[in-house]
């Protein structure tokens, strides 16, 4: 039980990862039902980390014939109700297959959970990370005002112990970006690696990287009117923060309000949260977690 969050949080361990029992059963339910088609892309990352982003700039990619940045469905939909989740959505993800119209699947589930298919199938994987005293900060408001707490009832010195333990949504973290990133190794034709900050200091060249790597590369007319720049304005932070949907509404059946996944959008506010401690023993661990590994974390 999470004790910084009052215990109202339980999170249980499966194949070596910490999760709620509800996105468990959703990812057994997606291990044992869901058949991953060559022409899939899946959007992995640890909680936290740039979801939201990454998905709504596919969703742009991907459906840029159909809609552009004045009839998007990012313009009056959360983007979690445009891009489906694995260990949410299984059952409806399975039922719409082969032809749902959009390539795109989410997932927080840990390289070595995802269904057998998606290896053998050689689907595209796109994974993004973020450092992890951001990835902290951000998970710290996300659950906190997720449950209505004050900061003063939720200790942030105990979600830092928590995650250097590595009792963490999804967590431990390390071993998340790990598991992808020994991965891409292995086969970087197919995994590519985003990182939030390279994405927040240079959209437009991330965003080319993505287009081109998940089969949907910009064509030179289409740089030249200035599509790439679109999508990146569309799915800006200041932008999809300030629209009506994402302020106010509610995703369908969810109890979570969408401003949630709306906080700062921004590299390196930890520096408002970590003392010098906090700071020096998130660095260590990182470093020892990674080191040797070819893995930067900042
Ligand atoms: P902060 O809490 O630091 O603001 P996830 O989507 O994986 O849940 O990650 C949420 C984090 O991404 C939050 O970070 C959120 O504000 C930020 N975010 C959401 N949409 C974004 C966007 N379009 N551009 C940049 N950051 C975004």
């Amino acid at each position: 039980t999470c004790s910084w969050l009052k215990g109202n949080i339980t999170m249980y361990k499966y194949q070596n990862f910490w999760t709620t029992k509800h996105l468990i059963e959703g990812g057994i339910l997606a291990q044992q039902n869901f058949k991953a088609e060559p022409s899939d892309v899946f959007l992995c990352s640890p909680p936290k980390t740039g979801t939201t982003w990454l998905k709504s700039l596919a969703f742009a990619i991907v459906t840029r014939e159909k809609f552009d940045e004045s009839t998007s469905p990012l313009l009056t939909k959360l983007v979690h109700e445009c891009v489906p989740f694995l260990e949410r959505q299984v059952a409806e993800i399975v039922a719409q297959r082969p032809n749902s119209g959009l390539p795109l699947i989410a997932t927080h589930l840990p390289y070595s959970s995802l269904p057998e298919s998606v290896a053998a199938s050689n689907c595209k994987i796109v994974y993004i990370y973020r450092n992890a005293k951001d990835a902290i900060v951000s998970d710290y408001h996300f659950r906190r005002e997720a449950l209505k707490l004050d900061m003063e009832d939720a200790p942030f010195e105990g979600a830092v112990e928590e995650f250097c333990e590595g009792f963490s949504s999804y967590g431990p973290y390390w071993d998340h970006i790990l598991g992808y990133w020994k991965a891409s190794l292995e086969r970087p034709e197919r995994i590519l690696f985003l990182k939030y900050e390279d994405l927040k200091r240079d959209p437009a060249s991330n965003v080319k990287r993505l287009a081109e790597f998940i089969g949907h590369p910009f064509s030179d007319d289409e740089e030249k009117v200035g599509v790439v720049d679109n999508i990146v304005s569309l799915c800006s932070f200041e932008n999809l923060s300030n629209l009506e949907v994402n302020k106010t509404g509610k995703p369908k059946g969810g109890t979570l309000e969408n401003r949630l996944y709306y906080r700062k959008g921004k590299d390196g506010d930890w520096k408002n949260h970590f003392t010098d401690e906090m700071k020096e023993r998130i660095d260590k661990l990182m470093d020892e977690k990674l080191s040797g590994t070819g893995l930067v974390l900042k």
